[in-house]
């Protein structure tokens, strides 16, 4: 190889090490940021860790993104499921995130994107922020295992005046203790599971 070859390529190398580096450290923060929160109030965090990349996938899989126009999402978090729903939704399309943890808040307030806006208010109060009918799909992180069964009540309530007929409530949770619950509540609910997450998490995939 010449030497000046040699040298790029060593300097290419050197930057894709540094590159891998920073995003080692950045995850490991960012794992550490979520643990630190969770371990202030784990009834509202409702987990120790963010959900892993399997989990997202299983939880955006059955979004048709080219269809859907308006997302909402229930429970940020460090915004594990937030980024890849920026990443796949259409430039024409709505984001509204809720969140309540101002630590949290704190560090989604850093999102620029004109299709993004932050809610730092409970997802019970969804109505105040939607038209009824409007909304396609529902992406909810939140712990429900943990929630008040009055205030679980208004939650769903309001998800299905906010959705549109055929609309998609998607939700995860460790245990099928919603299960039936959710059942009652949607037209269909499909379950699936994966044990790629810190702990194994179900997904329900609600039809209004
Ligand atoms: C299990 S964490 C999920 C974080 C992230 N979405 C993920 O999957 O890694 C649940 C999140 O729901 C938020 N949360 C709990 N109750 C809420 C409510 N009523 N409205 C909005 N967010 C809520 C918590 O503050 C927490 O950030």
């Amino acid at each position: 190889m010449h030497k000046t070859d040699q040298i790029l390529y060593q300097d290419s190398k050197k930057s894709a090490i540094n590159k891998s580096r920073k995003e080692i450290s950045q995850k490991i923060k960012s794992h550490y940021d979520f643990l630190k929160n969770a371990l202030e109030d784990i009834k509202t965090t409702g987990s120790i860790a963010s959900s892993s990349r399997f989990l997202v996938s299983k939880l955006l899989e059955k979004i048709d993104f080219s269809q859907t126009k308006s997302i909402v999402e229930f429970g940020a978090g460090l915004g594990s499921v937030t980024f890849p729903i920026l990443q796949n939704m259409s430039p024409q399309a709505q984001f509204l995130s809720f969140e309540i943890n101002n630590n949290f808040l704190e560090s989604l307030a850093k999102i620029k994107d004109s299709r993004f806006k932050l809610i730092n208010d409970s997802a019970a109060n969804l109505c105040d922020y939607v038209e009824n009918e409007s909304v396609d799909v529902i992406v909810s992180s939140l712990p429900l295992k943990n929630i008040d069964d009055q205030i679980k009540e208004e939650i769903i309530k309001a998800s299905l005046l906010g959705l549109k007929k055929g609309g998609l409530y998607i939700q995860y949770q460790y245990s099928l203790s919603d299960y039936s619950w959710l059942k009652k509540h949607f037209e269909e609910v499909e379950l699936d599971f994966t044990a790629l997450n810190i702990p194994p998490a179900f997904v329900y995939i609600c039809k209004k």
